[in-house]
C-alpha cells in the first residue's frame, strides 16, 4: 500500500508519525472514506467539502483546497491501482507536547491518506443484515466526522457481539443512524429518515438517496421516528460509502415487514448502481 504522509506519498516503511499526534492523544482530528468504482472517485467533491466542513467546526485549518484533497485522493487510487475500493484520508491537529489546549499556530496539521481494495457488499445487498438498537452514549455534536469513535466502536462491538452487521443508535426513544450509517424505514411508501441535525452524520450516501427518492418521486419525510414505530416499519435500509444501500431485514430479532428485501429498497438500490462510474 501506498501512503500519503504530509505532503509525500510512500510505502508504510517510509510512514513517519509523532507518538505526540494529537490523532492518538486525543482523537483530535477529521476523516473521510470515499469509495472508488471502476477506478474512479465517487462523489469525492462532497466528501473532501464535508472534511472541510468538519475540520472548520473543530477549528482545525487544513493545508489543503478540495480539489487539492481529491487530487491527493485521485493519486492514492491511482499509485495503489484500485479499481474497486476506498481511499481514507484523516486530518489532524498535529504533534505537540499532550496539553488539552490547540498547539501554537506554528504546528502543522497532519494529513494522511491510503486506498485500499474494498469489492462492494455484493451479498448483504441482495439478502439484507441484522442490526441491534442500542443506545446513543455520543456526544451533541454528531455532525462532525471526527476520529473519536469510541461511542461508535462500543456500539459495533455489542452488535458484532450480538451476531449482527450494524448498531442503531437511539436517543431519548427516537432512531438517530447507525455506528456507521445512517438509517431510513419504509412506511406505506414514504420514506422516513432522521433529519440532518447535529445529532447525526449527514452522509453523503443519505443525500444521494434523498436526491434519487426525488427523482423516482418516493415521497420522503426527514422527520424524526420511535423505536417503536421502527420495528412497524415495511422496509428498512441503512446507507454509507461502503454499505451504499443496505436491507436491514431483522432488528433486535424481530423481522422488519416480510424479512427480506422490499420493493422500495430494490428501487432504490437500482437506481443508486446507476449512478456509479
Ligand atoms: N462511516 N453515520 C456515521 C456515524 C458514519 O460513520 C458514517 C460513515 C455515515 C454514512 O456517511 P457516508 O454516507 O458519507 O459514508 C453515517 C464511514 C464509512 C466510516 O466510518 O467508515
Amino acid at each position: 500500500t501506498i501512503y500519503f504522509v504530509d505532503g509525500q506519498f510512500t510505502d508504510k516503511d517510509g510512514v513517519r508519525i509523532s507518538i505526540d499526534d494529537r490523532g492518538y492523544y486525543f482523537g483530535d482530528g477529521v476523516y473521510e472514506v470515499v469509495k472508488v468504482y471502476n477506478g474512479e472517485l465517487f462523489t469525492a467533491q462532497e466528501h473532501m467539502a464535508r472534511l472541510l466542513e468538519s475540520a472548520s467546526k473543530v477549528k482545525m485549518a487544513v493545508p489543503y483546497t478540495e480539489q487539492q484533497l481529491i487530487g491527493i485522493a485521485e493519486e492514492l487510487m491511482k499509485k495503489n491501482d484500485i479499481d474497486t475500493g476506498h481511499v481514507y484520508m484523516q486530518v489532524t491537529r498535529g504533534a505537540s507536547a499532550r496539553v488539552h489546549h490547540f498547539p501554537d499556530m506554528n504546528v502543522p496539521p497532519v494529513v494522511t491518506g491510503y486506498a485500499i481494495v474494498n469489492p462492494r457488499p455484493v451479498l448483504n445487498l441482495q439478502e439484507g443484515v441484522a442490526a441491534k438498537t442500542v443506545e446513543d452514549i455520543r456526544w451533541l455534536r454528531c455532525d462532525i466526522k471526527s476520529l473519536n469513535l469510541l461511542g461508535n466502536v462500543m456500539a459495533k462491538q455489542e452488535a458484532h457481539e450480538a451476531g449482527c452487521v450494524e448498531a442503531i443508535f437511539v436517543r431519548d426513544g427516537i432512531v438517530m443512524e447507525g455506528s456507521s450509517s445512517n438509517m431510513f424505514g419504509i412506511l406505506n411508501g414514504i420514506v422516513y429518515t432522521h433529519p440532518a441535525t447535529n445529532l447525526i452524520l449527514n452522509g453523503i450516501t443519505r443525500q444521494v438517496v434523498l436526491e434519487i427518492c426525488a427523482e423516482l418521486d418516493i415521497p420522503v419525510l426527514e422527520k424524526e421516528f420511535t423505536l417503536e414505530e421502527l420495528y412497524m416499519m415495511d422496509e428498512f435500509i441503512m446507507t454509507s460509502t461502503t454499505a451504499e444501500v443496505t436491507p436491514v431485514i431483522t432488528i433486535d430479532n424481530k423481522k422488519i415487514g416480510s424479512g427480506v428485501p422490499g420493493p422500495i429498497t430494490k428501487k432504490l438500490q437500482e437506481a443508486f448502481a446507476k449512478k456509479l462510474p
